[in-house]
């Protein structure tokens, strides 16, 4: 092996356990849901929105979802266990993706804000964003897209 294959390998080598390291720290923080769709209406079963802890049950705060018809995902947040909302992860400025801050979404690109309601907090967005109808029922939380 000469000297350039083995730093070449070495780069790949840290590059792919980079990768993995990040890809296990979102999978924890981002949780994409299972879901049903038919037509327009996703329903996604109650369930999606607790973790097991050991032996506690904890609600999630919020669900992704990762629909064919956008680019971007749709945040699905729990607020209570009757009140939720869905956003479409697309900031209103220049279309950056966003990333979930608690109950806030904040965009990597300039630094926009918005609320779980997809209210702007924070400029340079101006436009609140693309938001979904949301009904909850006793196993299903259902949005219309
Ligand atoms: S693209 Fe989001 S703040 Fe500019």
């Amino acid at each position: 092996m000469t000297r350039n294959e083995f730093i070449r390998l070495c780069g790949i080598t840290v590059a792919g356990g980079l990768g993995a390291s990040l890809l296990n720290g979102c999978a924890s923080a981002y949780y994409f849901a299972r879901f049903e769709i038919q037509e327009r209406k996703l329903s996604i079963p109650v369930s999606e929105f607790f973790v097991t802890q050991g032996k506690k049950i904890k609600p999630r705060k919020f669900v992704l979802l990762r629909i064919p018809q956008f680019n971007y995902p749709i945040c699905v947040f729990r607020i209570s266990a009757t009140d939720y909302t869905a956003v479409l992860m697309e900031c209103t400025h220049r279309s950056c993706e966003l990333q979930n801050q608690g109950y806030y979404l904040v965009c990597p690109c300039h630094g926009s804000e918005f609320t779980c309601r997809g209210q702007v907090k924070n400029p340079p967005a101006e436009d609140d964003l693309k938001t979904f109808s949301v009904k909850s029922s006793e196993q299903f939380i259902h949005v219309e897209i």
